[in-house]
């Protein structure tokens, strides 16, 4: 059991789709961890799952109504707002988030959300396409303005035969999510001020600004069971996203798979490929600023990884033919319109680093380089120190000193509101 959660009570909405199943799930694992749940449910959600379901896995009373004579005696839909120490919404569906985003007050859950001053975190689940409608977009990016954290959603296979990203997150990773909430809440005021109190302790240099990063390794896969990746730990992505939330901005982080946990603060979509990877940037822009500081796969195996493991027949060296992924930051950068004004591109190199990095910023059409030193003897990969050197588009260049990630990622992200500004 783990201490944030402990003793915590969490009002969780759960929406009208698919992933409501998982909603159950997740019941039990905010119980697990110490929580105390008491569940609401959308008209939507009582298509998928019943009350009943619901009340039996938290303990208690699910509510459902927003005129209920039992509870309506005692205002009971601002006593839900007020008890308990955070708001989750999973899933949350197009329509959910866009009557939230409206201040839509017309059935028990919205009016709770709309009542309630607690912190709310929201697990977004729908079609690959409802998720990318500019529509959905802009209930986000309010939402987002609003101090409504998000986890997921996640790219891979749904209900419809598409992919990308459009999943509900897992359970898990949402109660992960919410302790990482609650801890940053800390014992500020809770609600939606609790965001803004933090704003006072430190510079925002980059709030009401939407901030794009790329992070981790890709992983390609050859057959169900092998993948071709690389050593990116994701220290020095996550770090970015994780100073750029601080510095005020709206920050997406899409992260090839870590083992390590997402920055608070932050909507992180999980995605594997590098083509994944593509379809959540493409779908988490527009944005001020984008880094891209993964380490995409160049290659993947030309042949889709079908359902069965490849075999060996003894014949001699395996072929696996590969082909060249998308590349993501020319890609971006060459975007007209919808480019983000500041484009920045990593360079891990493990020789001659600063030819490398003046050659790829003309060939990536990106504002900026952060290149470094990947050799043994640099020894960055996977490690917890870097030391960068940053190429400017106009040719200014300029060395940091061997830095912790997380510095590097403070000085680059007040370098980028600088730039941004000027
Ligand atoms: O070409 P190279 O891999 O050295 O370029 C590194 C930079 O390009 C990094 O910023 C990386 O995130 C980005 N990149 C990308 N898509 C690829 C390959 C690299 O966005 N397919």
């Amino acid at each position: 059991m783990t201490e944030t959660l402990a003793r915590r009570r969490v009002l969780l909405v759960i929406g009208g789709g698919i992933a409501a199943y998982k909603a159950l799930d997740l019941i039990r694992r905010l119980r697990e961890r110490g929580a105390s749940v008491c569940p609401v449910l959308t008209a939507g959600a009582q298509e998928f799952v019943t009350p009943l379901a619901a009340a039996a896995l938290a303990g208690e009373r699910a509510h459902t109504d927003l005129f209920d004579r039992a509870e309506e005696a005692d205002i009971g839909h601002i006593k839900l707002a007020r008890q308990a120490d955070a708001v989750v919404v999973a899933p949350a569906t197009a329509n959910l988030m866009a009557r939230m985003a409206g201040g839509h007050a017309d059935d028990l859950a919205t009016t709770v959300l709309l009542a309630t001053t607690l912190p709310i975190l929201i697990a977004p689940a729908m079609n690959v396409r409802m998720w990318a409608h500019p529509a959905t977009r802009r209930n986000r990016a309010t939402l987002e303005g609003d101090g409504v954290c998000f986890v997921g959603p996640n790219a891979g296979r749904m209900a419809e035969p598409e992919s990308g990203p459009g999943r509900m997150a897992e359970p898990n990773e949402i109660a992960d999510a919410l302790e990482r909430m609650l801890a940053q809440a800390g014992d500020a005021r809770p609600g939606l001020g609790f965001l803004a109190g933090r704003a006072e302790a430190q510079p925002r240099p980059l709030a009401g600004r939407r901030v794009l990063v790329t992070s981790g390794p890709t992983h390609e896969p050859i057959d169900p069971v092998r993948y071709i990746a690389n050593r990116s730990s994701g220290r020095q992505g996550h770090a970015i996203a994780a100073a750029a939330a601080q510095a005020g901005a709206a920050v997406t982080l899409v992260s090839g798979p870590v083992a390590i946990p997402d920055p608070a603060g932050v909507a992180v979509v999980r995605v594997e490929t590098a083509r994944e990877m593509l379809a959540a940037v493409e779908a988490a822009l527009p944005a001020d600023i984008a880094v891209f500081a993964a380490a995409v796969a160049d290659w993947r195996p030309q042949s889709e990884a079908g359902t069965k493991k490849i075999k060996k027949d003894g014949s001699g060296p395996a072929p696996l033919p590969l082909v060249e992924n998308p590349d993501i930051l020319a890609t971006v950068s060459r975007m007209n319109p919808g480019r983000p004004a500041l484009v920045v591109g990593f360079a891990a190199e493990t020789d001659t680093v600063l030819d490398h990095a003046r050659a790829k910023i003309a060939r990536k059409g990106c504002d900026l380089i952060v290149a470094n030193d990947v050799s043994a003897e640099g020894g960055v990969m996977g490690g917890s120190d870097n030391a960068v050197h940053l190429i400017h588009r106009d040719g200014a260049e300029e060395s940091w000193p061997r830095l912790g990630k997380d510095e590097v990622a403070r000085r680059l992200v007040a370098h980028l509101a600088e730039l941004l500004d000027s």
